[in-house]
């Protein structure tokens, strides 16, 4: 059977689906889908790509891969990188979505996991938007199909009366569908994804009749780290996937870089100007961050709690984003520490108690005595005390 293409969704009155790369994007959304976002993009390398592409993919692999992680091409037009990490990490990812086996990032909270699977549903199907957000409520519905009572009430079961979750209509497609914080799920709903992951086929028993997916699809989810054990992956629904760890960044240069790529990016999404300064001060925010959360200062010298949150790149790129506003508003045009401080103090200090003599303690040994960080000390302690 083919899926119904109006979807009525509750409140919003019938929405019309309008399929891989028949979506408009909105005239001035806030932040827009990566398609959209990356659309020139994503068309020169459509352009300029020769090698064989999977049934109903946009690009090849390769080109997925160089949409990822950025290149030039012959023509000149440079793609800019999204992922920055191992390049072997994404050709994996991207290899197994040609594959009959579904993708699971892995990782800790913060490293991407969702971007990237973002990026990789715009490069190979042109939509990102086939979407489930696992939380703890996510009925079976949302993986399978649900209803439209009036309708059912009224004409009984009918394929018009159906209404297909993203799942359905990503096989229905051949499209990527995307299920974020997988281990989020009630584990009765998680393993409904079992059959269509194995069978390739969601039956609908009410009407007798099922969905059989159609070459291209498959699906990427994501699932933090930290939550494990809140809902174990069944070992039958972890086989139909493989596994992608996306690791903390390698090196403090290569975190300074995605940062400053990232505020740079959102600072022109929010209308901030762009603020000498920014990259010293950015450094600064990295290295705290990782001395904290490796639990020992950059030269290996000195040994460190660590405090209870995650201390992400995630957080970091929140952290001088907001300072950007905080100097943009009410600054002098530079940004500085004092507006910096704040953040920093927010993301390390999560449990009152423990976090903050963590802190104390990580300012007055180390920041206090660090050359040519007088001015970062002086203002966490005004906003610490
Ligand atoms: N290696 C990286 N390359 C590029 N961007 C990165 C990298 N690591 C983190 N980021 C940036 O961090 C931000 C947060 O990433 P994202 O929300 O995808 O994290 P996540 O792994 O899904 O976290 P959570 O587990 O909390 O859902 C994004 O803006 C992303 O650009
Ligand atoms: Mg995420």
């Amino acid at each position: 059977m083919t899926v119904p293409e109006t979807i009525p969704q509750p409140g919003a009155g019938a929405v019309t689906d309008t399929g891989p790369g028949r979506a408009e994007p909105a005239a001035e959304a806030l932040r827009p889908h990566a398609e959209h976002a990356f659309a020139h993009e994503l068309a020169a390398l459509a352009a300029a790509d020769d090698h064989p592409r999977p049934a109903r993919w946009r690009l090849s692999p390769r080109a997925v891969a160089t949409y990822l992680l950025g290149g030039t091409l012959p023509g000149g037009t440079v793609i800019t990188p999204k992922y920055v990490g191992p390049r072997r990490i994404v050709e994996v990812a991207v290899t197994t979505l040609a594959t009959d086996r579904a993708l699971l990032l892995l990782g800790v909270p913060g490293t991407a996991k969702t971007w990237v699977s973002e990026h990789l549903a715009a490069a190979v199907s042109g939509d990102s938007t086939l979407l489930v957000q696992g939380t703890a409520g996510t009925p079976e519905e949302a993986v399978r199909y649900g209803w439209n009572y009036a309708r059912l009430l009224a004409e009984g079961p009918s394929r018009a009366a159906l209404v297909p979750s993203p799942v359905m209509r990503a096989m229905d497609r051949g499209a990527t569908a995307r299920v974020e914080e997988l281990t989020r799920i009630p584990a009765d709903v998680q393993d409904t994804l079992i059959t269509i992951l194995s069978e390739k086929t969601l039956p609908v028993p009410e009407l007798g009749e099922e969905v059989q997916a159609v070459p291209g699809f498959n699906l990427i989810a994501t699932a933090n780290d930290r939550d494990r054990g809140v809902n174990e992956l069944s070992s039958a629904l972890r086989r139909r996937f493989n596994t992608v760890v996306l690791p903390l960044p390698a090196t403090a240069e290569d975190e300074v870089d995605i940062v400053a790529r990232r505020v740079d990016q959102l600072g022109r999404s929010l209308e901030l100007p762009s603020l000498p300064g920014g990259v010293e001060e950015i450094r600064r925010v990295v290295t705290v961050f990782r001395e904290l959360r490796d639990g020992v200062t950059a030269d290996g010298r000195t040994r460190l709690k660590s405090p209870s949150g995650t201390l992400s790149t995630a957080e970091a790129i929140s952290v001088v984003t907001g300072g950007l506003a905080l100097a943009a508003h009410f600054g002098d045009g530079v940004l500085r520490p004092s507006d910096l401080a704040a953040g920093i103090l927010g993301a390390v200090v999560r449990d009152p108690a423990a976090d903050r003599v963590v802190w104390q303690e990580y300012l007055e040994t180390v920041v206090r005595e660090r050359d040519g960080w007088k001015d970062l000390y002086r203002a966490c302690r005004e906003v610490s005390a």
